[in-house]
């Protein structure tokens, strides 16, 4: 009964659509557990390259059952879009799964998103403006709307006109917005419903008997560690809980089911949004990182902010996730360097801390300690064994291992499905 989860080490976009789809012909279900459309994962096989942003991943391997949970906030249009623009070209959703519990993305969510991040002004997170705040906030706040709603246009009704009793005086007289007219609202979700319905099922315990069929189940997480609503560099972070404690939650679950957490590591570090981030680039190496790497968001189209490997955020996020295993990826972009820095420590306030600042204000002023490792010249994309790594290279990974504390189990050297080398097995 072997449960496995993928969750991003980083702040997101660590090529966690890549492993998931690689490892896609090895499982039976892949289930998304939280977030929404604020992801993006490129998924690049053979000459056609994907851009997934609601669908699990494992969407593209024919067998695997894609499952939605209910940990995740689903946006209806978005996701017909996305099945639609699959469809077009030959790879069928029909096997997707929905959890009933999903709370759903509401328009006033999104004009909601826009509308406060706009008066935070400088303060503002860099949202990806899809509502994803919001809806998760209506959840915890016991007003949302859930998938199962849709089914009871009455209920449906209700909630919403409940919620909009207060959003459309905060959109009117907070924000001097247009109110949401309810009526459209209701007509076009309830259609929504009615596409949604073939799909909706009680996934926990399809999940569970699944398990129970000794099936291998893959808990797909969106974003990554330091975007936690609890653990990440909060308030710059999503709204929802993408370590592998939430992918229970999300998933319905339980965690002694979990057998493998496998961390997603970029051999760099990305961060898109606001927020601290210690070992930021600012000059041409920045800019090299991101022309290399090819770091521009695949949602908003903005670009990623780079800086090199942290090995503080890397031993955090194998200590708050249990990793048992990471893939690093994206190994092949730090090519050509003289020397590869990689922060070892931080400096706060004149003392040096292994470990992540407990307070806001300290990780605020924490300044990278740099190790400067020997770089390589050849190009890595054609290796696919850690033997045909250059010495260097080889060095690079297992200092970064020994740093984070939990073995690099595969690592990517480009884009492709292909491109990865494994050096035990995954799953
Ligand atoms: P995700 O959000 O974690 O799924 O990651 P994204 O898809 O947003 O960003 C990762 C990008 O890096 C995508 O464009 C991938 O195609 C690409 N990628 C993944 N692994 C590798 C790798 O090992 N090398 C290179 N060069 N690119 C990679
Ligand atoms: P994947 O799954 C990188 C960031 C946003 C913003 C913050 C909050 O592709 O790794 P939100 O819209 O979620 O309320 O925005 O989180 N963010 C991501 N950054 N990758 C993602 O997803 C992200 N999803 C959200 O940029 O800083
Ligand atoms: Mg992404």
């Amino acid at each position: 009964m072997p449960a496995v989860v993928i969750v991003g080490a980083q702040w997101g976009d660590e090529g966690k659509g890549k492993v998931t789809d690689l490892v896609g012909d090895r499982v039976e279900y892949v289930v998304r557990y939280q977030g929404g459309n604020n992801a993006g994962h490129t998924v690049v096989i053979g000459d056609q390259s994907y851009a997934l942003h609601l669908l699990p991943s494992g969407v593209l391997s024919p067998d695997v059952v894609p499952v939605i949970g209910g940990g995740v906030v689903l946006d209806p249009a978005v996701l017909f879009e996305e099945i639609e623009g699959l469809q077009e070209r030959g790879v069928s959703c029909d096997r997707l799964l929905i959890s009933a519990n999903a709370h759903l993305i509401m328009p006033h969510h999104r004009a909601l998103d826009k509308v406060s991040e706009r008066y935070l002004g400088k303060a503002r997170i860099g949202t990806t403006g899809r509502g994803i705040g919001p809806t998760y906030g209506d959840k915890i706040a016991r007003m949302g709307i859930r998938v199962q709603d849709l089914f009871d246009p009455g209920i449906l009704r209700k909630k919403l006109e409940l919620a909009l009793r207060e959003k459309n005086q905060l959109l009117t007289k907070v924000y001097n917005r247009r109110g949401i007219a309810i009526d459209a609202v209701v007509e076009e979700y309830v259609t929504y419903g009615e596409r949604l319905r073939p799909y909706v099922a009680d996934t926990t315990l399809v999940l569970n008997q699944a398990l129970e069929d000794d099936k291998v189940v893959l808990l797909e997480g969106a974003q990554g560690t330091l975007l936690d609503v609890d653990h990440g560099t909060y308030p710059f972070v999503t709204s929802s809980s993408p370590t592998a404690g939430g992918a229970c939650t999300g998933s319905g679950i339980g965690p002694t089911r979990i057998t493998k957490v496998i961390g997603i590591l970029k051999a760099y570090t990305t961060r898109v949004g606001s927020g601290p981030f210690p070992t930021e680039l600012l000059d041409e190496w920045g800019e090299f990182l991101r022309k290399t790497g090819g770091e521009y968001g695949v949602t908003t189209g903005r670009n990623r902010r780079c800086g090199w490997f942290d090995a503080v955020i890397g031993r955090y996020a194998t200590r708050v996730n249990g990793m048992t295993d990471y893939f690093l990826t994206k190994l092949d972009v730090l090519s050509g360097l003289e020397k590869v820095p990689v922060c070892v420590a931080y400096e706060v306030d004149g003392e040096r801390t292994d470990d992540l600042p407990m307070t806001q204000t300290d990780f605020h002023h924490a300044t990278p300690v740099y190790e400067y490792l020997d770089g390589w010249w050849e190009n890595i994309s054609e290796a696919r064994t850690f033997a045909d790594l250059p010495h260097n290279a080889q060095a690079y990974v297992r200092r970064l291992e020994e740093m984070v504390g939990a073995p690099v189990s595969a690592i990517g050297v480009g884009p492709g499905r292909d491109q990865t080398m494994e050096i035990r097995p995954l799953i």
